[in-house]
């Protein structure tokens, strides 16, 4: 048995054919996927392709890049995703993340957000499809990384098979769109909230699997409602790659079982992964950033284990105290250690 008493569960029958470099990506996700996240994201799964949260390309043009676009060493790929609606902005915005290394510059085609409708960008620009070519094509101009889209199957009454259709083949017909990631649920535009938007419009996969179908030459990238290994991996049968949002934050062992399982791998312990992001936790601490900033994005990875919830504890009140130092969280590590090992079924959560 591994270090730890951990089980790490090695999938079986697994068999995947994929190998395009999109085979397992980790969604943008606001506030939520920042370069804390990424670091972390990386060494639970070094195969993955991370996702930065949306940045508006305004706010690129005008902000603090160094800031805005700071990445942890050995992160990527990783793929920088942009809002914004006019073209020039966007081509611009593109370049600055090129410039900084980012491996692919995604245009958001999904967010429902009143905020960000009534900036004319996100979900909403799925009615406006002859504009999402005009910005994907001026980013293609400006840069030489992959120019990719994520959207939703749908958005209000232009919800149907032919409704999507049209929205991919005239970017495919008019741009050089090569990736497409489909979050595989339409929006409401007006009614519901972005979290009502996550989950109440039902989860449809099949019509990404008619779309890769109808598009053999498009990396079709599907997304929504993924929360295991076993059903993940089944999606790699119909479509190139499969991205996890929600899962992978809260449940990051996931990513581990999946990363480990395409690569042909043992996956790493839990307590293995948390060591090894020592080195950037210690140097992060020593250049001022407080530890609760990083922390808060480990929490679910003993989700499901014994003694996850005394773990969760241990880590919280450790970002919390003054004197936070890695032998803090080391600490919080040795209890659910202990606790695994006289633990014999999941009643710590
Ligand atoms: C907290 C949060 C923030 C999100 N922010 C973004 C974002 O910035 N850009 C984006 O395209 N999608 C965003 N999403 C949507 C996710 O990328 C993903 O499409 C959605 O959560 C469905 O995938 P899942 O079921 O695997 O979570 C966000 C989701 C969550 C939960």
């Amino acid at each position: 048995m591994p270090e730890n008493g951990e089980m790490n569960t090695v999938l079986p029958g697994a068999t995947p054919t994929r190998t395009s470099p999109w085979r397992l990506c980790v969604a943008p996700m606001m506030d939520w996927t920042d370069r804390h996240c990424r670091a972390f994201h990386r060494v639970v799964a070094p195969g993955a392709r991370l996702y930065t949260e949306m940045l508006h390309a305004r706010a690129l043009l005008h902000g603090d890049v160094a800031r805005l676009l700071a990445q942890a060493p050995g992160e990527r790929p990783t793929a920088l995703q942009l809002g914004g609606s006019e073209p020039r902005e966007l081509a611009a915005a593109a370049r600055i993340g090129e410039r900084a290394g980012f491996d692919e510059i995604n245009l958001n085609v999904g967010c429902p957000s009143e905020r960000v409708q009534a900036g004319r960008f996100g979900a909403c620009l799925m009615l406006e499809p002859g504009l999402v070519a005009d910005c994907v094509r001026a980013m293609q101009d400006a840069v030489g990384v992959p120019v990719t889209v994520k959207c939703r199957i749908g958005v209000d009454d232009q919800d149907g098979e032919a409704d999507l259709d049209c929205f991919v083949d005239g970017l495919v017909r008019t741009t050089n769109l090569g990736v497409l990631v489909v979050h595989a649920r339409k929006a409401w535009l007006k009614g519901l909230s972005p979290h009502e938007n996550r989950t109440v419009p039902p989860l449809d996969y099949g019509r990404v699997h008619r779309l890769k179908e109808r598009h053999a030459e498009l990396t079709v990238v599907i997304n929504g409602g993924l929360v295991d290994a076993p059903t993940s991996l089944a999606q790699l049968a119909h479509v190139d790659g499969i991205m996890l949002g929600r899962a992978a934050y809260h449940d990051p062992y996931v990513l581990a079982l999946l990363d480990a399982t395409l690569r042909g791998v043992e996956p790493p312990s839990r307590a293995g992964i948390l060591r090894a992001l020592r080195p950037y936790v210690e140097t992060e601490c020593s250049r001022g950033t407080p530890l609760k900033h990083i922390s808060r994005h480990l929490l679910g990875l003993y989700q499901g284990q014994p003694g996850a919830r005394r773990y969760r504890r241990l880590l919280t009140e450790a970002a919390v105290g003054k004197d936070t130092t890695w032998d803090r969280i080391e600490q919080a590590l040795a209890q659910v250690g202990a606790s695994v090992s006289v633990v014999t079924s999941g009643s710590g959560n």
